[in-house]
């Protein structure tokens, strides 16, 4: 595997180590805070959160199922286009179940925001969010995260499931991407 990092990025600002122990941690306090509590079903927010989810899913101790929802609400850079767009639904029913959210990033908690009242208003059992970056400067919404990896700075992110117009999203760490590249 080429593990050279692209010369786009400018840096490493968490790496693989950092990043699979903080997973582990997440994993243990979902799994002890869901520990009788039946029905858990872990919404991945596609396509960003694929990785994340794969790895939380699997150091959680608690059966659960893995379901899946399609959002867009940036075009193809790094400027929001606004409004967000359900591309995809989940394939089961969420009604009178155990809903965690599980989000890439919170940045202007816009996405994050329009998926917990979808949800809400569909009558789950409980919902709670899980999300891996947030970044605190950029947040226009006021959002409660349950279970939130890392706090970040301003800055564009990729890898880790983060992309800039689809690539790096197989990085194994999460890296800021270079200005030049998007300015
Ligand atoms: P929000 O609605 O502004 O909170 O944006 C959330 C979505 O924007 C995330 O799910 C990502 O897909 C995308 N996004 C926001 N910031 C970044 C970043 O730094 N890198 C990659 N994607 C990002
Ligand atoms: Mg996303």
């Amino acid at each position: 595997m080429n593990r050279e990092i692209p010369t786009e990025i400018e840096r490493v600002l968490l790496d693989e180590t950092a990043i699979q122990a903080r997973v582990r941690q997440l994993a243990a306090r979902i799994s002890a805070d869901y520990a009788d509590i039946d029905d858990l079903v872990l919404v991945g927010v596609l396509k960003g959160a694929f990785i994340f989810l794969s790895d939380l899913a699997r150091n959680l101790t608690i059966p659960h199922e893995v379901d899946f929802i399609a959002l867009s609400s940036y075009n193809k850079g790094v400027v929001s286009s606004g409004a967000v767009r359900l591309i995809m639904d989940t394939r089961s029913s969420v009604t009178g179940r155990n809903v965690l959210i599980v989000e890439d990033i919170l940045d202007t908690g816009y996405t994050l925001d329009y998926l917990i009242r979808t949800f809400q208003a569909r009558n789950p059992a409980s919902l709670r969010t899980c999300v891996f970056v947030s970044k605190p400067e950029r947040h226009q919404v006021d959002l409660s995260i349950d279970y939130l990896g890392f706090e970040t700075p301003d800055e564009w992110l990729v890898g880790y499931g983060l992309d800039y117009a689809d690539r790096f999203r197989t990085l194994p760490y999460i890296g800021v991407l270079k200005q030049a590249v998007y300015a």
